[in-house]
């Protein structure tokens, strides 16, 4: 997934373009590239590698550049041809008088290369995007006017994309068109923006178009036109975002990962807020629009998601068949859109995504949607694609997740179904009314107790430095923890590279017991509740083995010294509420890991924080 920004008005713009990229880099970052409109010509400068890279090649920033006017920029994560220069975005035309950058896939990019191949057109890089640049050179032959031309070849594109465009012959028009792939436009005083998320041009203005899908915009520096793909004039809302800059900023913190992970009690915070009001009164979902008939006819609950994200929907799986009685079944989302849709107006499918971006949850929801289930999404951007197409909502208000690795949107996310399913329980009637109080009252307490974790991170440093030069790392727990252990395992992959697995913890016996060495830590979850002894027992079969013994644990249990090499304390609560706290041990357990091994914790390799790719 790749980052897009695009600037039209009199100011210098080449220090436009690049604070833009610099706050989209969380979206990819293994090359980057800008397209200025400069004596007349249009200049593209590209530069393999992080954004710093591209500001190296500029000079200082691209400071005092007297490119301005018009330009567009581009920050990628790969997907056709190598993160090399030449694959860099911008890509233009034979002409070179047309620049374009793009994010998405063209599908049928390869019949049409060939097409322009036959035509005379040559290509310099393996990219889909660069096909874009010389369809739309070849339809200025048969429609002269560059909104036209771009808006023709748009027909003729299969797949995602969202595109800025500038021509060297029309320096005072910027073109942005999406299908499947975010693009707002930034309303500016005389100036205009285009970006592929808020943080782009947040610090200009707080006044945006969001894009929908087929739509196309021919931008000038005081005016803004939008239209559908057969040149129909579109009437769009100028929404206000509801961020400051403030947000994009570390805030003192090493990483936007630490912060992110100290927001947490505030976060909770404001996850609950206005919906739980105080113990005794119902919970206040306004934008879940479930009535007690339609729950009635509820025959299957679904739930959908990837990543981070498919960990919260495991977990939120657990809290909805325990209060209200009705299975539900976990999907990946890349799985579920290719198998057969079993869904219906009696089927509620719940679509979870930090970003509201993620293609295969997106195409997911509209697979489940064109059988007629009710879609709830939950999301942190209600301004994202799947937001907007959801028939309920319930926004986990969590605020800008800049780091790669999902820290509290993910905590965000389990209250979003902790809230859920005591909602559903409410309306079904299906607990008790002194359980659901009780409920509430823990949930109240969370963000204290959180507070008391984050208080404790020297001893969980202790352990992150004992066990950071593991080569592998397993993750082992049972029941409602079992999520807990599998998204500790992806945290510690996704920044340190460690080859970290989480496991149910009776799993281990058939098979992955075979690993078991001195080297290999395996950290136990171990809440008192149900599941306790279980864990226990599972824990000493490894101990068994040699395997380096480390506990999450809320228990004073003496015994656990004999059994464990390093223990981490935690609050003691009601097992059923445990995820919120054994979640956080591990987001700082995997942060320090990845600090002493001196990896790119917000960024780490390979990765982009939305993957509007299938
Ligand atoms: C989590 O740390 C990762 N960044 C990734 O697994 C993420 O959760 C996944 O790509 C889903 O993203 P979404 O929540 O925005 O849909």
């Amino acid at each position: 997934m790749c980052g897009i920004v695009g600037y039209i008005g009199s100011k210098s713009v080449i220090p436009i373009l690049i604070n833009g990229l610099s706050k989209l880099e969380y979206r990819g970052y293994d090359s980057a590239g800008v397209a200025v409109y400069k004596g007349g010509e249009i200049e593209t400068y590209k530069a393999q590698g992080k954004l710093q890279k591209l500001k190296d090649l500029l000079g200082t920033n691209g400071n005092g550049d007297n490119a301005n006017k018009i330009g567009i920029g581009h920050i990628r994560w790969a997907t056709h041809g190598a993160p090399t220069e030449i694959n860099a975005h911008p890509h233009v035309s034979c002409c070179k008088k047309i620049a374009i950058v793009h994010n998405g896939i063209i599908e049928n990019f390869k019949e049409l290369k060939e097409e322009l191949t036959k035509k005379g057109h040559v290509f310099v890089s393996q990219t889909d995007t660069e096909t874009i640049a010389h369809l739309i050179e070849e339809n200025l032959k048969t429609h002269p006017d560059i909104f036209d031309a771009v808006r023709h070849s748009l027909k003729k594109l299969e797949g995602a994309y969202a595109i800025g465009v500038v021509y060297k012959d029309n320096p005072d028009i910027l073109i942005a068109a999406r299908k499947n792939a975010p693009l707002i436009v930034g309303i500016g005083e005389n100036e205009n923006y285009i970006g592929s998320d808020v943080p782009a041009i947040l610090e200009y203005t707080k006044n945006v178009i969001y894009l929908d899908d087929s739509e196309i915009a021919e931008i000038k520096a005081d005016d803004v036109k939008i239209y559908d793909f057969d040149g129909n004039v579109i009437k769009k809302k100028i929404e206000c975002v509801p961020w400051e800059p403030v947000a994009l900023s570390k805030m003192g913190y090493k990483h936007f990962m630490l912060k992110e992970i100290h927001e947490q009690p505030d976060v909770i915070r404001q996850t609950l807020s206005e919906r739980l009001i105080s113990s005794d009164l119902p919970l206040q979902l306004n934008e879940v629009k479930l009535t007690k008939e339609s729950l009635k006819k509820l025959n299957r609950i679904q739930i959908i998601a990837c990543g981070t994200s498919l960990h919260a929907a495991m977990a939120g799986k657990y809290l909805i068949e325990e209060f209200i009685g009705i299975p539900v079944d976990i999907e990946a989302s890349s799985e579920y859109i290719y198998k057969r849709t079993i869904s219906s107006a009696n089927s509620l499918v719940i679509g979870v995504s930090q970003s509201g971006e993620t293609a295969d949850t997106i195409t997911a929801i509209r697979q489940a949607k064109a059988e007629g289930a009710h879609a709830l999404v939950i999301t942190n951007r209600v301004d994202s694609t799947m937001a907007r197409e959801a028939d309920s909502l319930l926004p986990i208000n969590a605020g800008i997740e800049v780091s790669v690795a999902a820290t509290k949107s993910y905590t965000a996310q389990l209250i979003a179904f902790y809230l859920l399913a005591i909602y559903l329980a409410e309306i079904k009637e299906a607990l008790p009314a002194k359980d659901i109080i009780k409920f509430k009252e823990q949930l109240f307490k969370l963000p204290q107790q959180v507070e008391i974790i984050l208080g404790n991170k020297t001893e969980i440093k202790r352990c992150a430095r004992k066990f950071h030069n593991a080569k592998d790392f397993i993750f082992i727990a049972r029941g409602i923890n079992f999520p807990a252990a599998l998204e500790g395992a992806l945290k510690l992959k996704e920044i340190s590279y460690i080859n970290a697995t989480g496991y149910p913890a009776g799993e281990l016996k058939h098979g992955p017991i075979a690993m078991l060495e001195d080297t290999i830590p395996v950290l136990a979850i171990l809440m008192p509740g149900l599941v306790y002894e279980k864990v226990l027992s599972n824990s000493e079969e490894a101990k068994a083995r040699d395997a380096k013994m480390i506990a999450l644990t809320s228990s004073n249990d003496k015994h656990l010294e004999s059994v464990f090499d390093f223990i981490i304390k935690i609050p003691d609560i009601d097992e059923i509420f445990s995820p919120i706290l054994t979640t956080i041990p591990l987001q700082l357990l995997a942060y320090y890991i990845a600090e002493f091994l001196g990896k790119d914790v917000d960024q780490p390799r390979n990765l982009a924080k939305s993957v509007t790719v299938e």
